[in-house]
């Protein structure tokens, strides 16, 4: 058990300390937070390019029950227009909340509905529990047993407690052979098709009361007790399936977790769990996802729309103008609660979720460059002001906006009635994105910008060059290769854009392209310094200020005069 007493006690100090055992400090010095992420991260790891698909829409709800449901939903996006990548399917798809298996009166032919889906551009992501269901012929329990894979009483008994399935026993992922196991088991969903493992519960939770301190984790060769082990169960789960899906399906794997620890971020995205449909866990969404980002863990979301107690149309709408720019995008909801779809409340909350969602995909190769450059500098997507305003007093205690790389600044209402909002802008040039008025300042200052529901404040620093997609339903439905689509604020800057296969990690053989722009002096060029994906873009498509111009990549450089 650690605590940390971060100014609670006294502004003049920062405490922690744990209850047990020895402490190991490591101290990073740097001179910028930056700086001190990179080293951070240098230590305990990166967050690796993910899938593209990854980075789009993502619906969720414990929990839809079977596999008509499922087609239903899908057909309503399509219906709506509304852009979506993936469903999620909680712990109702399996047979008794046994892992590892599927419900066939829900779920007939899970392999069909993944085909079906994918011809539509969708993929499913399943849940899957650490607890594993007592259950004599079920084989995860005796395979388990036999091999002796789940914690035990002091004494070397099985250690059973209560999840979902009833009683349940709790593998011990501090043996790399239960790791190798659990990860094995992966291939039961791949096969299946399956695109990525949502691990749930797995601090691990339990309904009988926490895990005793003394439950013993046998591990490979030493034995350790719960109170050791707690704080990297989750982590050492998200490595298990990580390692699993790496290893069968050889693409970038697709995790997301509730349970995470130092270093989770190199197996797993994780969501903030269970919030509530209530306007201070909107609030609350911001400095959560920035502060999982300045801690190393970029790829995070929370639950859009909030998961216990019924979402308002007010509170659906403004949830998704923070989930749109939060790295996963994922709306989820509880069993017994309002259904959080958007057409469950009505047509102007689809309309304004469309215009998030789609603003959203809009950004994809804006996001996935941040990513690509994030797996070398540790760099989170979403962002504090203070991260690039380290000077800046209001920055510091900015809660109320964020970054979306180091130039993008969203200003969302997230407070229920306001149709305006005090937005303040650290010192710089800024673009508002919407009307595209221009906003100088020598130093910070506050505006008051008129915010109605379907609108959420968004600014662009003078000199970004932002690499975009035209509208798209799904990640793939165009082929976006050809055109490189930029937008551009008039300034001095620079970006690098990625191109790959969006899939593999032949990325890190280099395989792809890296496109640097410069913009400078009124001229945008653009050169190719790094050549090794297939593909090439064959044009450049340039939007600056409501003017468009195109020009020819020529071995791939060009140059546009704005
Ligand atoms: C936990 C998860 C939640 C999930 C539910 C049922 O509460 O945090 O996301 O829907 O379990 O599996």
């Amino acid at each position: 058990k650690t605590n940390f007493d971060m100014g609670y006690s006294s502004t003049d100090y920062y405490s922690f300390g744990a209850a047990d055992g020895e402490l190991d400090y490591y101290f990073f010095y740097g001179d910028t937070i930056a700086d001190i992420i990179s080293q951070y991260t240098a230590l305990t790891g990166r967050c690796p390019l993910p899938q593209l698909w990854t980075l789009g829409y993502h619906q969720s709800r414990w929990g839809y029950s079977s596999q008509q449901e499922v087609l239903d939903l899908a057909q309503n996006f399509i219906d709506n227009d509304l852009p979506c990548d993936v469903i999620h399917m909680d712990i109702d798809y399996m047979d008794n909340y046994k892992v590892f298996t599927v419900d066939k009166n829900r779920f007939p032919d899970l392999t069909a509905l993944s085909d079906i889906l994918h011809q539509k551009g969708i993929r499913l992501v399943t849940i899957i529990d650490p607890g594993t269901k007592v259950e004599n012929g079920y084989h995860m329990y005796e395979e388990g047993i036999k091999n002796n894979y789940f914690a035990q009483t002091p004494d070397g008994e099985v250690y059973e407690n209560v999840v979902w399935p009833g009683d349940s026993v709790f593998p011990d992922y501090t043996s790399s052979i239960v790791r190798n196991w659990w990860g094995s088991q992966t291939k039961f969903l791949l096969d299946q098709g399956i695109s990525g493992i949502w691990n749930d519960m797995n601090e691990p939770a339990s309904f009988h009361g926490p895990l005793p301190d003394d439950v013993v984790f046998p591990g490979d060769d030493m034995p350790r007790q719960h109170k050791e082990v707690h704080n990297v169960f989750g982590h050492l789960m998200a490595k298990a399936t990580y390692e699993g899906l790496k290893q069968r399906d050889g693409r970038r794997p697709f995790v997301i977790t509730r349970a995470c620890y130092a270093g989770t971020q190199k197996y797993s995205t994780a969501w903030t769990g269970d919030n509530h449909s209530i306007w201070a866990h909107l609030q609350m969404a911001i400095p959560q996802l920035c502060n999982l980002g300045m801690s190393g863990m970029s790829f995070v979301g929370t639950d859009v729309g909030g998961f216990g107690s019924d979402c308002t149309k007010e509170l659906m709408c403004r949830w998704v103008e923070v989930g749109c720019f939060s790295p996963l995008f994922r709306n989820h909801s509880a069993i017994g609660t309002r259904y959080q779809e958007p057409w469950r409340f009505d047509q102007e909350t689809v309309d304004i979720y469309r215009k998030a969602a789609q603003l959203r995909y809009h950004l994809i190769p804006y996001y996935y460059d941040l990513f690509f450059t994030g797996e070398k500098t540790g760099l989170p997507i979403m962002r504090s002001l203070v991260l690039h305003y380290e000077k800046d007093e209001v920055a510091k205690e900015c809660n109320t906006e964020f970054l979306a790389g180091p130039n993008l600044l969203a200003a969302p209402v997230v407070t229920q009635g306001d149709r305006k909002k005090m937005v303040y802008l650290p010192a710089g040039t800024w673009y508002d994105y919407w009307t595209g008025e221009k906003i100088s300042g020598d130093q910070g200052q506050w505006i008051l910008r008129d915010a109605p529901l379907d609108t959420c404040p968004l600014y662009v620093k003078a000199g970004a060059v932002l690499p975009v997609w035209p509208k798209q339903n799904y990640v793939g439905e165009k082929d976006t290769n050809q055109v490189l689509m930029l937008e551009v604020y008039p300034g001095e800057g620079s970006w690098d854009h990625f191109q790959d296969d969006g899939e593999s990690f032949a990325y890190r053989d280099g395989v792809y392209n890296q496109y640097h722009c410069e913009l400078k002096d009124g001229k945008l060029t653009v050169s190719c310094v790094h050549d090794g994906y297939e593909k090439h873009y064959q044009r450049v498509q340039v939007h600056c200020l409501g003017k468009t111009f195109e020009a020819e990549l020529k071995d791939g450089a060009c140059c546009v005069e704005l």
